[in-house]
């Protein structure tokens, strides 16, 4: 194991938004490190909780000679000229584990089949990684859906801390299981900013979160809408918001590059690190949701820091 030389990091410079944090750790993982070393496991589980990245070169998800030549046809996975066209790295594929089919999508026929089982593939295969890794979890994370990014990224996403997609996470954590499948070279660029306390308190005071209606609760009580958007989810919304609009943050937090090449795969508790795709193409990512109660310092979760820098329950 070793913390990895970043490929490029931004120098300090005299901004308020560059005197706080350093961007995250990543924890590289070579293939053959000795998994038995007493403390392994904990140590792994310890750098995502701080809001660091587990980067696992060369140990990836490996595609069949079928799968890679799928991948590749931009006719089957983009079915539209406009989605071929685009290159902001969408539209996305999202699989939902539970019903066992892509959601939303136009590709139809023998290939969406195949794509699908490609995709519950990955979805079992980062359930064992995660399970090999990060046994004190077991049975308490919530396996959530799955995305698969045919799409190129030509525009850089700014710097920013995942939230709930569309739907409320209700105050758990996001813990996420990438690998890039390109099948040809190219490797995927993020940006990777400060963990998660720097940055809150930098834009909770700042912060606008009303309270749920009554409207919303009742909607949810009655299963209308999928899950509570708890005052954590508004909250995370916001800062979310803020920090995505502000210039002097996006360009002079700490941040570093990182690129991932085909065949590597990387762990990261997206709500607790800054981060945004910069470029590449073909990446499956594999959602877990993560109770703070289930983490060995529930302190250290995205829910608990907010509660303390706010003075709030946002439950
Ligand atoms: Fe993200």
């Amino acid at each position: 194991m070793n913390e990895t030389t970043a490929a490029g990091t931004v120098p300090p410079s005299s901004s308020p938004a560059a005197q706080a944090g350093a961007p995250c750790s990543i924890l590289e993982l070579p293939p053959d490190t000795d998994r038995n070393v007493r403390g392994f496991r904990e140590y792994i589980r310890d750098t995502l909780e701080a809001g660091g990245i587990l980067f696992l070169p060369r140990a990836g998800f490996e595609l069949s000679e079928r799968e890679r030549t799928l991948v590749a046809d931009a006719a089957v996975t983009l079915p539209s000229r406009r989605e071929r066209e685009s290159r902001n790295g969408r539209p996305t594929l999202i699989y939902d584990p539970a019903r066992g089919h892509i959601l939303r999508t136009r590709i139809s026929g023998p290939e969406r089949e195949e794509l699908e089982a490609m995709m519950a593939r990955y979805s079992e295969w980062a359930s064992s990684l995660v399970a090999d890794l990060l046994p004190d979890y077991t049975g308490k994370l919530v396996r959530d859906r799955l995305t698969y990014r045919p799409c190129e990224r030509a525009d850089a996403q700014g710097l920013h801390v995942d939230a709930s997609y569309g739907r409320p996470t209700e105050g758990r954590g996001m813990l996420r299981v990438f690998c890039n499948i390109h099948p040809g070279g190219r490797a995927r660029i993020w940006r990777v900013g400060e963990t998660f306390e720097p940055f809150a308190r930098r834009f909770v005071p700042s912060a606008r979160t009303p309270r749920t209606s009554r409207l919303e609760a009742l909607l949810a009580h009655l299963g209308v809408t999928r899950g509570r958007r708890t005052a954590y989810d508004r909250l995370m919304a916001d800062i979310r918001g803020q920090v995505k609009k502000d210039e002097d943050y996006q360009t002079n937090a700490p941040q570093r590059i990182v690129s991932f090449p085909p065949g590597s795969a990387w762990i990261a508790i997206t709500d607790l690190v800054l981060h945004g795709a910069s470029s590449g193409q073909h990446s499956l990512d594999q959602t877990f949701f993560l109770p703070p109660e289930a983490m060995d310092e529930p302190a250290r979760s995205s829910l608990r820091i907010l509660e303390r820098l706010s003075g709030r329950t946002l439950l």
